[in-house]
């Protein structure tokens, strides 16, 4: 697809960060939209921001939803059909985060991120698929994460449903490059990208004296590793659908992670190990209190 002039784009988590931004730059491009989010008021700042910005006006749908219900993501893809004709490209971008341990995580928080993560991500493209096989000239683009490529300590349920995405993505694309039936797909793996997803996510108390001081400090710190802004993301996946690419990594700390897990697939591991243990609380060293009766 080169270019996005008055095609149809559906795409879930626009209510903000990189969801939103994909929204604009499509807007801006003359392509029609059909948003979605669970947060309401967010998406309606999305709309009245592509109107401010947009010198050709588009045709903007609403739809509140929560992407792991799956009967609401099947009535969506029909009704933005109903609604605008045709889809040509679905962005499965809306996703979550969650900090824990293995051992302490809970059940309930781990269905909660597999749900958005990674059944979002399937519901939307098994939703949209046959109607962007029938528009001729479709694009699914789902979104993974660095953490799709390279795991760490403490992300257990975020890394698994990140893989899974990438995993799901792939083979869907071999997929469609063997039906040629003018649908294609890319996976998206951005790094740390200034976006509100620190803010929502869910952080276990375990991680507390394990890997962070305080949930505090962790949200502070983790927001200084979001070195790329949601508008720089937008412009590198859009780029990425137009040159039908398999994989995007967006920002250079994807790829210098993508690097170490290409160099050393098994090995990277341990170098994570070293640099957790350097970051991490320093456990307290028992002090055993002298006198002179003890002392030999
Ligand atoms: N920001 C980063 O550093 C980063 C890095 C790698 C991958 N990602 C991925 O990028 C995607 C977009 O995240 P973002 O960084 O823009 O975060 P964000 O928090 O700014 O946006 C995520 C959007 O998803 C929506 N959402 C959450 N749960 C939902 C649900 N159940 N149903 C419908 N909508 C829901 C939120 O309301 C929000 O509007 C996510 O899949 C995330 O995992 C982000």
């Amino acid at each position: 697809m080169k270019s996005f002039n008055g095609r149809v784009a559906a795409i879930t988590g626009a209510a903000s960060g990189m969801g939103r931004a994909l929204a604009l730059a499509l807007a801006r491009e003359g392509c029609h939209l059909a948003l979605a989010d669970k947060n309401s008021l967010g998406l309606e700042q999305t709309q009245t921001l592509i109107k401010s910005s947009t010198l050709s006006p588009v045709m903007v749908t609403l739809q509140v939803l929560d992407v792991s219900d799956r009967q609401a993501m099947e009535d969506w893809a029909a009704r933005c059909v109903a609604d605008h004709g045709q889809v040509n490209l679905v962005f499965n971008n809306a996703g979550v985060a969650l900090s824990s341990t293995v051992e302490g995580v809970d059940y309930a928080d781990l269905e909660w991120i597999v749900g958005i993560n990674f059944w979002g991500v399937v519901h939307g493209t098994k939703a949209f698929l046959p109607y962007l096989k029938a528009s001729g000239d479709g694009h699914v683009v789902n979104t993974s994460s660095v953490f799709g490529l390279f795991a760490q300590p403490g992300m257990s349920g975020y890394n698994a449903t990140k893989f899974a995405v990438r995993g799901f993505t792939e083979s869907l694309r071999q997929e469609l490059d063997l039906q040629r039936c003018g649908v294609s797909a890319t996976c998206v793996h951005p790094g740390g990208i200034r976006t509100d997803i620190c803010r929502s996510s869910r952080i276990d108390a375990n991680m507390t004296g394990f890997l962070i001081h305080s949930e505090q400090q962790a949200r502070a710190n983790f927001e200084k590793l979001f070195i790329t802004d949601a508008d720089q993301a937008a412009k590198v996946i859009l780029q990425g659908v137009r040159k039908n690419k398999r994989r995007v990594l967006i920002g250079r700390d994807a790829y210098f992670l993508d690097l170490l897990a290409r160099c050393l697939p098994a090995a990277y591991q341990a170098l994570v190990v070293f640099a957790s243990k350097r970051m991490a609380p320093k456990h307290r060293t028992p002090v055993f209190e002298t006198n002179d009766e003890t002392r030999l």
